[in-house]
């Protein structure tokens, strides 16, 4: 059992089961990457659907199509609570390029709401999200202790992501580090530290590969199971430790009810009280420094907006739909764009996947591995097409 093989071996059972299946890749056999000419963005179903989708509940059935099209209430419009009031003043920004390219221009809605804090917890928010399973919303989670954890999120710092204040230049530049094999021997470390702002997740290993990835870290974007999953998987790498600093924010998807214990118990100090995390210390992981302001939460309406608009996979219409999300790196990419002015991907999936090994830390060449909650093709293709619309600039070689 303490060989690394094993380890790792272990690790995916356990991934396996989480997510209920793996996939090994057949499943996109007819996907084919290489195109050198994509289909028109407007044909393709999984992108540019005029109203959100209503992501069904697990064990609805699903019939083919059943849900596409449905309208959903737009409560999260009128009930969404205070904004950010600190639009961009960044002539090249996101925003400004989105709005632009005619059909990006119709897929985003800069007014959903990213992050989730105290004053969204409102009885009306409760009544419409509970409709939902997550990381959608809030269904079969319980009220008490979804908005014990919401309303500790009290601090102006849990509104934004980041204090516009701080960045008097104009423009703020982020990074997002995927932990891709891409990254192995490509010397970006001081291109990705000359960025503002540099977003990480799940195993984002830097000891050893600081040439290649930098060592700046401003946000850590996780679940707890893939945060726990990576200290598994990883620690042969050296992934023995979730980053901690000073000025580092954590940025929580609440894909389970773990989630918002383990948001809750990090705010508070103490140990997860109940649940499957039980007896864990937040500190463990977080560092000692427990208050609010440390932590962001993603809100579940921008889980949904991103899901329905950027990244609505043909898996949502098979047996595994309910557990189908965007991966980890797709969120924080997605989170970044809707928050930043200029957003470059590193060590996200490309067109050549294959050539490199599934991680950057690897020592031996190792395939992707796909899982059967997410879709890596749909957000290869998402980021191409972002790419050439000049609204990210994507690291490829
Ligand atoms: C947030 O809530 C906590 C606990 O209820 C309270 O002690 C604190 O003063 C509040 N902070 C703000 C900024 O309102
Ligand atoms: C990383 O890059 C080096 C140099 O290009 C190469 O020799 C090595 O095989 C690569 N490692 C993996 C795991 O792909």
């Amino acid at each position: 059992m303490g060989s690394p093989h094993w380890k790792r071996l272990c690790f995916l059972l356990l991934a396996g089961l989480t997510s209920s299946l793996l996939l090994y890749g057949h499943y996109y056999t007819t996907v084919d990457v290489t195109s050198p000419a994509d289909p028109p963005l407007v044909s393709s179903p999984s992108l540019l659907q005029p109203e959100p989708l209503v992501l069904a509940p697990p064990g609805t059935s699903r019939r083919a199509g059943s849900h596409v099209g449905q309208k959903v209430d737009p409560g999260w419009r009128l009930n969404r609570g205070p904004l950010p009031s600190q639009p961009s003043r960044c002539p090249l920004s996101v925003v400004a390029r989105a709005k632009a390219d005619p059909t990006f221009g119709e897929i985003f809605r800069f007014d959903t709401p990213v992050l989730m804090w105290d004053q969204h917890f409102t009885p009306e928010t409760w009544d419409r999200l509970k409709t939902r399973h997550v990381p959608y919303g809030w269904q079969g989670l319980s009220h008490t202790v979804v908005g014990s954890t919401v309303q500790l999120l009290n601090a102006s710092a849990n509104r934004h992501l980041f204090d516009r204040d701080t960045f008097p230049g104009g423009c703020v530049r982020c990074a997002v580090v995927g932990n891709g094999g891409i990254l192995n021997s490509s010397r970006q470390g001081k291109a990705i530290d000359a960025h503002d702002l540099v977003f990480r997740l799940n195993g984002a290993v830097i000891k050893g590969f600081e040439e290649d990835v930098g060592t700046k870290i401003s946000f850590y974007g996780f679940t707890v199971n893939t945060m726990k999953n990576s200290l598994i998987a990883y620690e042969e790498y050296g992934f023995t430790q979730i980053p901690q600093a000073k000025d580092l924010r954590y940025i929580f998807i609440p894909s389970d009810i773990r989630d918002y214990m383990m948001l809750k118990s990090a705010i508070q100090g103490s140990p997860v009280p109940e649940g499957s995390d039980k007896g864990d210390k937040p500190q463990k992981y977080f560092g000692p420094e427990a208050s609010a302001e440390k932590f962001k939460l993603l809100h579940p309406d921008f889980l949904q907006y991103l899901t329905a608009r950027f990244l609505r996979s043909e898996l949502l219409n098979t047996q595994y739909g309910s557990l189908y999300m965007p991966s980890t790196g797709a969120l924080m990419l997605l989170t970044a764009l809707h928050t930043c002015d200029q957003v470059s991907a590193y060590g996200f999936i490309t067109s050549n996947y294959e050539q490199f090994s599934d991680h950057y830390y690897e020592l031996e060449k190792k395939p992707l591995v796909f899982y059967a909650n997410h879709d890596m093709m749909l957000e290869a293709a998402l980021w191409r097409r972002l790419h050439r619309a000049g609204i990210i600039t994507l690291y490829q070689r």
